[in-house]
């Protein structure tokens, strides 16, 4: 089996299903089940024997060896973060515990574990980190994209924290040959993302009537790629990425923020019209984001060569079915809004262990 940490997050929850829709090998996923991570995005696993959900902190080194030591996973796949730039801002301790921390809780877990194995249990271990292309920093407009030889300039405490643990990584590799692949991805958009980041925010905004927040000029550029598209990078970074090394995952799909917003106004016009005109009269220019990083993108090259990875998604047909997916999924939103769910989780989970 593998062990997932973070699987009850946007990605993680998106990892899991496409894993267990494509695979019969168990999964361990500990998730500490924080407000970006909710149960109900793995509720069609219920019952299922080959998914295992333990509530769990990557700070707490102590539980997590004792679960490996339990599962005896053949590879981590490592998910749980802090991973909201803005949050970052407002509170960046949040970010250093878990992602520079807990990442550190979680090698030292993974070594101790690892060095208990032998024979090819031990040469086929695998500990797959799942990063950012924020911790490259911003781009110029004539820039070439980011590669994995691009020097680490993090802006954000977002991104210095997991700049932080992508360093951490590399050194478990070349000091204790812990056997690591490190992905660094592009903006993700799909399924079962929080309405705190960009597209999902702005579809519950749409919907609700409110204003749909662009942060300064709207001129920022993202590399936008659709959730099913990364895990299959995950996956195939897990099968055939080489110990040792770093792909950077992303869609060759730069857009301006204003476009992304403007698209998917264009998409509600046709798929859920409303009375008044356009969704896009909710459009409202706000303050910028302090340190906001002005274009993102990235040289994809290395996975697509030495993995066979591609992306399956464009943009135009990725952002029709996230659209229609929150169209068809308005309740989620709001219950992970309202708070409701984070109190549920508190009843539920306060004195148990497991599932
Ligand atoms: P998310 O915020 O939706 O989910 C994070 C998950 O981690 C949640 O389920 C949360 O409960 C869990 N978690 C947080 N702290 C934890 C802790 N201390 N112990 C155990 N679990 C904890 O994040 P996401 O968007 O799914 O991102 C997943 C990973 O992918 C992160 O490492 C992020 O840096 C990276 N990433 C995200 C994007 C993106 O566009 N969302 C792009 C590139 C890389
Ligand atoms: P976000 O989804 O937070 O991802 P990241 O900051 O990790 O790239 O934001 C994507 C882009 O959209 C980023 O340039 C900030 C911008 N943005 C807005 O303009 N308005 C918003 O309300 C939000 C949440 C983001």
């Amino acid at each position: 089996m593998i062990f997932v940490t973070g699987g009850a997050g946007f990605i993680g929850s998106n990892f899991v299903l496409d894993w267990l829709a494509q695979s019969d090998e168990g999964i361990v996923n500990v998730d500490k089940l924080t407000y970006a991570g909710n149960l109900d995005n793995l509720a069609s696993l219920r019952g299922d024997q080959r998914h295992r959900f333990v509530r769990g902190d990557i700070c707490d080194g102590g539980a997590l060896l004792a679960l490996l030591e339990q599962h005896r996973p053949r590879a981590i796949v490592h998910f749980a973060a802090e991973s909201h730039v803005d949050r970052s801002i407002h509170g960046p301790a949040e970010f250093i515990a878990t992602n520079v921390n807990g990442t550190f809780a979680l090698l030292e877990a993974a070594r101790a574990y690892w060095n208990g194995l032998t024979g090819e249990e031990e040469s086929g271990f695998r500990f797959v980190h799942i990063s950012t292309d924020e911790v490259y920093g911003t781009l110029g407009d004539n820039d070439a994209p980011f590669t994995e030889t691009t020097a680490y300039a993090p802006n954000s405490p977002y991104s210095a924290s997991k700049a932080a643990s992508d360093h951490l990584v590399r050194a478990y590799f070349h000091t204790y040959g812990l056997p690591t692949v490190t992905t660094n991805c592009s903006n993700n958009y799909g399924p079962w993302q929080f309405p705190e980041k960009l597209i999902p925010l702005v579809m519950a905004n749409a919907l609700a009537g409110k204003p749909l927040p662009i942060y300064g000029d709207g001129g920022q550029i993202r590399d936008w790629l659709y959730v099913s598209d990364h895990c299959a990078a995950v996956r195939r970074a897990l099968e055939a990425g080489r110990p040792g090394q770093v792909y950077n995952v992303g869609g060759w799909n730069e857009m301006k923020n204003i476009d992304v917003v403007r698209a998917l106004c264009d998409i509600l016009d046709q798929v859920a019209p409303k009375a008044g005109g356009s969704y896009a009269k909710q459009i409202t220019f706000v303050p910028d984001r302090p340190g906001h990083d002005r274009r993102y993108a990235v040289d994809a090259s290395k996975i697509e060569r030495e993995l066979g990875w591609k992306p399956i998604e464009t943009f135009e047909t990725g952002i029709r079915k996230t659209v229609q997916w929150y169209l068809d999924h308005q309740d989620w939103v709001a219950d992970v809004q309202s708070g409701a769910y984070l109190s549920w989780v508190e009843q539920n989970y306060a004195n148990r262990e497991g599932n």
